[in-house]
């Protein structure tokens, strides 16, 4: 959804949101009185499920994250609290939006060091899965890496490489690197296999899956490759991409990509399970239980 004019509103936002409104750069104010005790419940439901899991899943950066932003268990977080920590840590700073919002103007918050996070949280009849990202995801998923100085950097880098991104046709291979990275990224580490990808940390199911599982592929990452790579939006990930470090991840994204997009654009797309013969395989999935269905 990179596009402006194919900007959709889904129908939970529009309830969620309903006598509110935003700026032209889709900013709120932080709606604090329409947080309801159940939907505090459902933070402090959804807080104590993924924390539990986490020592051993999540990487040390975001865990050393998530404890210096103070983030309360048990009731939705204050944002001006929450800035105040990562402010001091890195510079960049939440702002409440009423839910997904257009490509460009993403881009520009980013490139900004602000992170737009869904004011709004899911509805208990739905706890696992909701297509769209909610506060629990924003905040939760993606927030706490933000304290890290390096990943800080990574993000605001991608959000100025999305506005220039724009004009030069390249917004399809660069939303595949945030997807196998910021949402779907695994680091490799001295005690094994770790988690960064806030698609995984805020989904119960998929942080079991995505390191215990045998079914997906896990391979080296490799920034041509990922821009060719299509992706699973309805299910699990059929590959997983393992970076070593933050900073290789920024140092191979570094250089400017106007000459690598026109080098890859002609190239193939290649399916989300596939294994090349240049990839680095840590682990070739079995394949078992995926969906035959059409990649994204
Ligand atoms: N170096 C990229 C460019 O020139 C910008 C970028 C940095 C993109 C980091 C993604 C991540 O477009
Ligand atoms: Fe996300």
């Amino acid at each position: 959804m990179n596009q402006a004019e194919e900007f959709v509103v889904p129908d939970i936002t529009v309830r969620k949101n309903a006598g509110l409104s935003h700026d032209t750069d889709y900013t709120m104010p932080q709606p604090l009185d329409r947080y309801t005790e159940a939907d505090h419940a459902t933070w402090a439901t959804l807080y104590a499920r993924q924390v539990a899991l986490l020592p051993g899943r999540a990487c040390d950066e975001y865990l050393e994250g998530i404890a210096a932003l103070q983030v309360s268990p048990d009731r939705i977080p204050d944002f001006g609290e929450l800035n105040q920590h990562l402010m001091a840590a890195t510079g960049w700073q939440l702002v409440a939006v009423p839910g997904l919002i257009p490509g460009d103007i993403f881009f520009e918050h980013l490139a900004n060091r602000r992170f737009p996070v869904t004011w709004w949280i899911r509805e208990p009849d739905n706890l696992d899965y909701l297509p769209e990202p909610d506060i629990f995801h924003d905040l939760f998923g993606h927030v706490p890496l933000l304290m890290n100085p390096v990943f800080a950097d990574y993000v605001q880098a991608y959000g100025k490489g999305g506005v220039k991104a724009d004009s030069l046709g390249g917004l399809d291979m660069l939303a595949r690197l945030y997807w196998f990275t910021v949402e779907f990224g695994l680091i490799n580490t001295p005690k094994g296999l770790r988690i960064y990808g806030a698609g995984i940390l805020s989904s119960s199911s998929e942080s079991h899956y995505c390191l215990d599982s045998d079914s997906p592929n896990r391979l080296g990452f490799d920034l041509q490759r990922i821009m060719k790579t299509r992706y699973r939006y309805d299910s699990f990930q059929k590959t997983y991409f393992v970076i070593d470090s933050f900073e290789q991840l920024f140092k191979a994204t570094e250089p400017d990509f106007a000459p690598l997009y026109a080098a890859i654009a002609p190239k193939p797309e290649i399916p989300a399970g596939a294994i090349l013969p240049g990839d680095t395989v840590l682990h070739q999935g079995t394949g078992e239980g995926w969906p035959d269905t059409e990649d994204a």
